[in-house]
Parts: structure tokens; sequence; C-alpha cells
């Protein structure tokens, strides 16, 4: 049955009514209108629907909106400060980091994790963090141009 879900994205505390079976993705995306959360495969193979918990990036569509009650779930819509695009987001920007834009998201909040955790000291190294966000367009030099820009 439908039960009561308490969610904190970008730092506010939302109610939901859902099945327990329903994933993070979908509570984003359906219950909770953020849909610049994108859902590409369901399956945990395009990176479409990375999001931050805790800090730390995972595909929302492997995981259940229950288990992530009481964490820190960050989205893209969390990311700008006021007006201010993220650094990672004005990088995009200047580097052409997308085409048709579906996976951007996606890959702007692993980049966001990749340099937050180290990661992306070198381009090899920022390719093998990234390598779970497809892109159809190939904008992969773009991509890791601009977080490897934030990387400093
Ligand atoms: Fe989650 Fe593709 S939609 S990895």
């Amino acid at each position: 049955g439908v039960t009561t879900l308490q969610l904190k994205v970008n730092g506010t505390v939302r109610s939901l009514q859902a099945e327990p079976r329903v994933s993070l993705l979908d509570a984003l995306r359906e219950y909770l209108d953020l849909t610049g959360t994108k859902k590409g495969c369901d399956h945990g193979q395009c990176g479409a629907c990375t999001v931050l918990v805790d800090g730390r990036r995972i595909n929302s569509c492997l995981s259940l909106a229950v288990m992530n009650q009481g964490k820190e779930i960050t989205t893209i819509e969390g990311l700008m400060k006021g007006e201010e695009l993220h650094p990672m987001q004005e990088a995009f920007l200047k580097h052409d980091g997308f085409q048709c834009g579906y996976c951007t998201p996606g890959q702007i909040m692993s980049g966001v994790a990749c340099v937050k955790e180290g990661h992306a000291t070198t381009d090899d190294q920022c390719r093998e963090w990234m390598s779970g966000n497809l892109c159809r367009c190939g904008a992969y030099p773009n991509i890791v141009a601009a977080v490897r820009e934030v990387a400093g």
C-alpha cells in the first residue's frame, strides 16, 4: 500500500505518498516535480539519473526512495546558489560539455562528485570516474575538459 515518505532534497524536507517500491528517481521526478534528474535506462546503465546522497553520487534509478529518508539528497536543481550557477555548470557552458543536453544533469552531478572526491587529477582518472555517465552525442572530450577545469 501507499506510505508517507519524507525526503530531504536540496535542503528542504518534502513529504510524499508513494508505494515503498518507488525508486528515488521516480520519487524526484513523478512525485516532487524535480524533473532535472533524467531517466535514461532505468537500469543503472547510463548515469542520466545521477544525484548526490550525503555527498556521494548514486544512480537514483537503482535506489528506493524509502532507503534515502534522513539523508541529504542533492539534485541538479540544488546546485545554484541564488542566481549563480555552480562552477561545474559554468565549466560545462564554457567547454561546450553538452549537445542535446539529456545526459547533462547526470554528468554534472558526477563531475561534482569527481572533483570533491579527488578523482579529477588527470584526464584518464577523470574519464574512468565519469565512465558510468553515457553521452550519445559523444561530448566526452568537452565533458572531461570541464571537470578538469573545476578540479584546477
Ligand atoms: Fe539510472 Fe540510466 S536511468 S542509470
